[in-house]
């Protein structure tokens, strides 16, 4: 039998009710599997800010990284609130983590299963995966205003690209492909961003050197949007850099079913820091606190952890229950629980 730590960050907003039935899933999935989590709770967040005046201390750092996994449900509070200004929950807790856990593979699976209607008249197959950067480019805060609050104010937001950081999410990227249809595009947007483009060419071309039986293709950033939606289906693996990975992957959910369906995986392939599974979505405040979140994007997360951590047949039953329940979906809204109950349940039978 195997125990894996498991530290759990339900965060904020719907973050504690979709993480409870992805728990909840985890628990009957692993019932009998000699598998089992040994989960820590950390209660991190807005709420936790607000108490406390902390977001992420150097010892919950340190005791969020001595576990195997993580899993996360989403951080950020209400819009808006007072209380929160100067404070940034986003970079100070789910950045902060990222990048010093080293997740330099943000890796965002879209999938149309059968029985979701997309917004899209004839989508085709749609079943690609975005290996967004996760460590680098305009998130790392290199940054800085002068004369703020003036007129004359000067605001940059520097995005950097390392050779190093670009090569190993690209080799990644290019791992996948293989295993995939052999397809890759890189999205950037080399017209104009010129220095941090001609970067990403350049290492795309020199890896697929020694990929010769994966086709690569490259499209600027807003043609990959108008394909997004026009023909979805000719992505196999998008490699892109932090910030357009974020945009195309909410994209990505809404031609896919929305965003209360799209998994994420922060991943450090070398395992020399624990990576951490969260719902691409937000903390919703809109919906926060009234059971109506979706609880799927957060229980397929939980088949991407089970994957990372090689346990392929306990992910394969959680896609299983998960494509199940989607398929017999009608239309009539189950709260938040009663989606967890009911994937739980198909779990259970398996
Ligand atoms: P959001 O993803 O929270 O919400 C966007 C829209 O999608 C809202 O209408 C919301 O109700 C809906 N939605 C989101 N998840 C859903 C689900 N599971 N089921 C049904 N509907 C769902 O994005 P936002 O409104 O831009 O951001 C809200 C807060 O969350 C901000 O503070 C933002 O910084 C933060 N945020 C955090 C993460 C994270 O923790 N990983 C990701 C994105 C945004
Ligand atoms: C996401 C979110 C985060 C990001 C924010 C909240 C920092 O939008 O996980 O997609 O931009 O990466
Ligand atoms: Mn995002």
């Amino acid at each position: 039998s195997r125990s894996v730590k498991l530290a759990v960050i339900p965060g904020d907003g719907i973050g504690p009710e979709v993480i409870a039935e992805a728990v909840k899933v985890l628990d009957a999935v692993t019932t009998g599997s000699g598998l089992s989590f040994e989960k820590t709770h950390f209660s991190l967040g807005a709420d936790r800010y607000l108490a406390t005046g902390d977001v992420l201390t150097d010892d919950d750092l340190a005791a969020i990284a001595g576990h195997d996994a993580i899993l996360l449900g989403a951080v950020g509070g209400k819009p808006g609130d007072p209380r929160l200004a100067g404070a940034n929950i986003e970079r100070g807790l789910l950045l902060k983590l990222r990048f010093s856990l080293d997740h330099y593979v943000n890796l965002r699976p879209t999938t149309l299963f059968p029985g979701i209607a997309s917004p899209l008249a004839a989508p085709g197959e749609v079943d690609f995966v975005v290996v967004r950067e996760g460590t680098e480019g305009p998130y790392v805060g290199n940054g800085g205003a002068i004369r703020q609050g003036t007129p004359h104010e000067i605001a940059n937001e520097v995005s950097v690209n390392t050779a190093f950081g670009v090569e190993r999410v690209v080799r990644y990227a290019f791992e996948q492909a293989e295993q995939r249809r052999r397809k890759l595009t890189l999205v950037h947007k080399t017209n104009v961003l010129t220095f941090a483009g001609g970067l990403w060419k350049r290492i795309v071309d020199q890896v697929a050197a020694e990929h010769p039986d994966v086709a690569v293709d490259y499209l600027h950033v807003d043609a990959a949007t108008i394909f997004l939606v026009t023909d979805p289906a000719r992505f196999d693996v998008i490699v892109t850099d932090n910030l357009f990975g974020d945009i195309l992957t909410d994209l990505a959910a809404a031609i896919s079913g929305g965003i209360g369906l799209a998994a994420s995986g922060n991943i450090n392939p070398a395992g020399a820091f624990p990576s951490m599974f969260e719902p691409v979505h937000g903390s919703a405040p809109d919906i926060a606190g009234q059971q109506k979140a979706d609880p799927t994007a957060a229980i397929l997360s939980t088949a991407l952890l089970l994957r990372h951590l090689g346990e392929r047949e306990l992910a394969g039953l959680v896609e299983q229950a998960v494509t199940a329940d989607l398929a017999a979906r009608t239309g009539a809204s189950r709260s938040t629980s009663e989606i967890g109950d009911a994937i739980a349940a198909r779990v259970a039978q398996n």
